[in-house]
């Protein structure tokens, strides 16, 4: 496995695998890898000739008052958690490489990066598209695979490979979760015992949701209030927004279609921030 820092480096071997014919897969992420990455990784090496994983704590995409500096950076072991998993190379460039002093230009999906998270992160999908799109045109994959843990996230880059007409297939991967029911992020490592405990309730929440559905249940209303009932019995938990949405477009949906529906959530847990969501 290889480990890459210099954006000409990426771009030069980038090059040297496409004229090779070699198939790149790309895995972008922020490190502190854990299962859920492993997962997107470990498809990628069955489709893929080439698996890059990149490494980058991208700064635009944090607001001004979120965890940017205190976001877990553990190098060492997300290396060999992607040695294991059969990445061939890593991409982990320098910040001021990236935005390098006087940087001026952004991607901006403007429709489905509006509700849910781009109401409450205002700037937050700004910053996505333009590291993907950054690190799309340096490692010039043709497969990019992303979590359903961040729907919406899957949903805009779908958008915008397709309004920027870059050639790429992006792969939508499952949510992968703890035995207990807890979706894996880098962010549950901030939680204490008994904040994971009131965590859990939003797992729960979403599987209530499913069960509704599969009973019958189509009224987003009578969903949602019952979801919102969940989470509102946990004292840490504070709701941001339960909202279902089409899972295409994230336009709020009155009545629930199943396989279409999405149930998104988002909350508090004292100051950790976490989401959650489920295809009804
Ligand atoms: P990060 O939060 O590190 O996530 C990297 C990828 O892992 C994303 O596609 C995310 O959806 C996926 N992922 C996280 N938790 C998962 C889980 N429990 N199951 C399955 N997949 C999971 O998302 C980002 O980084 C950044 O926004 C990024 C796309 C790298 C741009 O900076």
């Amino acid at each position: 496995m290889q480990v890459i820092h210099s954006i000409a480096d990426m771009q030069l071997l980038a090059m040297n695998l496409e004229l090779k014919g070699r198939h790149i897969g790309l895995v972008p992420t922020m490190g502190a890898l854990h299962a859920g990455h492993v997962s997107l990784i470990e498809t990628a090496r069955k489709k893929c000739d080439e698996v890059v994983v990149s490494i980058f704590v991208n700064p635009t995409q944090f607001g001004p008052n979120e965890d940017f500096s205190k976001y877990p950076r553990t190098l060492e072991a997300d290396l060999q958690a992607c040695e294991k998993a059969g990445a061939d190379i890593i991409f982990a460039p320098a910040a001021d490489e990236i935005y390098p002093k006087g940087y001026s230009t952004y991607v901006n999906e403007e429709h489905i990066s509006k509700p849910l998270c781009g109401q409450s992160r205002p700037g937050h999908f700004r910053g996505v598209t333009t590291v993907v799109a950054k690190l799309f045109n340096i490692v010039r994959p043709e497969f990019a695979f992303f979590g359903q843990k961040d729907a919406q996230q899957v949903a805009v880059i779908r958008k915008m490979v397709a309004d920027l007409h870059f050639r790429i297939d992006v792969v939508s991967c499952p949510i992968v979760r703890e035995a207990d029911g807890l979706a894996m992020s880098s962010r549950n490592r901030y939680l204490s015992t008994i904040q994971r405990q009131d965590a859990l309730s939003l797992s729960q929440a979403i599987f209530n949701a499913k069960k509704m559905v599969e009973g019958g249940t189509r009224s987003t209303d009578r969903v949602i209030a019952e979801t919102t009932h969940i989470l509102g019995e946990r004292r840490r938990v504070r709701l941001i927004y339960a909202q279902i949405v089409d899972c295409d477009t994230m336009e709020a949906m009155k009545e629930i279609v199943p396989g279409k529906s999405l149930l998104a959530i988002a909350a508090w847990v004292d100051e950790v921030r976490l989401i959650d969501n489920i295809v009804l």
